[in-house]
């Protein structure tokens, strides 16, 4: 059926606005299909403008797309019941490819980030498709991949994701986001379960794959990252306070560019409880 929705696309293989729509708002049910099934097609939305969401709408507009999780290390942000906040005064950004949350078993399907402070020039967000990235993979590749399983933890490296942070930042976050120690394994090649697509799932969770000694994992990661981030499979989306993107975290990857020196970015994400991804043989 056709969309009830306003649907402009961004990029040429990922990511779509959607226009004239209010997440504050008591959002009918059909909207809500409407802008599930639009998740799923276009894997990252964005919405401008919508001033009217503080915590509490964002957490409602959250429970009515799914059930929300809070983040299994992180506390929740001041005064919210299970946002996560992204603060730059920290001293860092989200600046390395990777999927939310992937260290646990039944990962976030969605996430919710919502834009509060924003620098006036750097700070954007990219995201990448994996599943376009998957389909453009030569065959060779794909039969190496389709069997193939990865090993993921929040224990990883810190230092090499975490753009703009010094070393004593760096070691307070991994404090807080490795307090307990995650690890799980994951097909490389998930079905996913409305679209029946397969997608590439990777990202800096990855410690190694299952069978391959670290040094061959490092080389084929590298390859993996590479398809999966070269700029066709890729949207980038320049914020502007009060903007919100959601994007379907079955099928994607994204990354903060830390490009904005010591100004301040603020922003505050919702996500959405998701299914232990199921392989290609099931
Ligand atoms: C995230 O990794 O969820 C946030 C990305 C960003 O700060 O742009």
């Amino acid at each position: 059926a056709e969309s009830p929705l306003e649907i402009v696309p961004v990029a040429g293989r990922i990511g779509a606005e959607i226009r004239g729509i209010a997440l504050s708002g008591d959002l009918d049910d059909i909207t809500i299909a409407a802008i599930r099934a639009a998740l799923v097609r276009h894997k990252v939305i964005f919405f401008r403008d919508q001033f009217d969401l503080d915590d509490a709408k964002q957490e409602g507009f959250a429970g009515r797309l799914g059930k929300p999780v809070a983040h299994p290390t992180v506390p929740v942000a001041e005064g919210s019941r299970f946002l996560l906040e992204l603060d730059s005064k920290e001293g860092y950004a989200a600046s390395s490819w990777h999927t939310d949350v992937t260290f646990v078993d039944a990962y976030p399907e969605a996430s919710i980030l919502r834009a509060i402070t924003i620098p006036e020039a750097g700070g954007d967000t990219l995201w990448a498709n994996g599943v376009t990235a998957y389909e453009e993979l030569p065959d060779s590749l794909k039969t190496l991949v389709d069997n193939l399983w990865a090993l993921h933890t929040n224990d990883y490296d810190y230092a090499a994701t975490l753009g703009g942070a010094d070393r004593k930042r760096i070691e307070e976050h991994r404090n807080v986001f490795a307090s307990t120690v995650y690890e799980t394994e994951h097909p490389v090649v998930r079905v996913h379960p409305e679209s029946g697509e397969r997608a590439l799932l990777v990202g800096h969770f990855v410690k190694s794959f299952v069978g391959l000694n670290s040094a061959d994992s490092q080389r084929l990661f590298s390859i993996l990252q590479d398809h999966i981030t070269k700029p066709e499979n890729t949207v980038r989306w320049r914020w502007r306070a009060g903007d919100v993107a959601i994007w379907d975290n079955r099928s994607t990857q994204h990354r903060a560019v830390a490009d904005f020196g010591t100004q301040r970015r603020t922003l505050r994400r919702a996500t959405i409880h998701g299914e232990v991804p199921v392989a290609i043989d099931g």
